[in-house]
């Protein structure tokens, strides 16, 4: 008996919270969070074509200049899995790089500036006082071979 009480407090509990949780989402502006991204060629005397999309928008081809950028807005739920991916492609390397979800977020602080550099692409984070965080060119430019055999 005394079992089946404490059950019965913690699944009212439980259904409390859980109208709770879909209340404050439906009142909800404060669980929707607008993003935004910049995508900017920070290699001079370059020019430098991206393709950025998700699984909802295809935003084009854009050839970018030297200090020219791409910026696009959206609206996601907080812990959302909205993803944004982009083709870069310079004369120093290339490759596919994930440009926003939910653990880039929390990097950039809803404001996500990509500076395209000579060695890779570097996130600004917002949230860490602007350090950037790189990554390395996933391939080599188009004109280096391999190692010849
Ligand atoms: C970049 O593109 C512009 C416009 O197409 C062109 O005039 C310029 O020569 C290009 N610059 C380089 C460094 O390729
Ligand atoms: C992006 O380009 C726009 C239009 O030229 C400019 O107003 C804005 O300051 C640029 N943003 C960055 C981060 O360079």
């Amino acid at each position: 008996m005394k079992t089946l009480t404490q059950n019965s407090v913690l699944a009212i509990a439980l259904l409390l919270t859980m109208a709770m949780l879909i209340t404050s989402e439906a009142n909800g502006r404060l669980l929707v969070d607008r993003e935004t991204v910049v995508v900017k060629n920070d290699i001079s005397g370059e020019n430098i074509t991206i393709h950025c999309y998700s699984s909802d928008d295809d935003l084009g081809v854009h050839t970018l200049p030297y200090a020219a950028n791409f910026t696009w807005y959206f609206h996601v739920s907080v812990g959302g899995t909205t993803k944004f991916y982009c083709d870069l492609t310079t004369g120093h390397g290339s490759g596919n790089y994930g440009v926003f979800d939910w653990r880039l977020e929390t990097r950039c602080d809803q404001y996500c500036l990509w500076l395209i550099q000579a060695y890779g692409p570097c996130l600004v984070q917002t949230a860490y006082a602007g350090h950037l965080y790189c990554q390395p060119w996933k391939k080599p430019p188009h004109n280096i071979k391999a190692f010849p055999s």
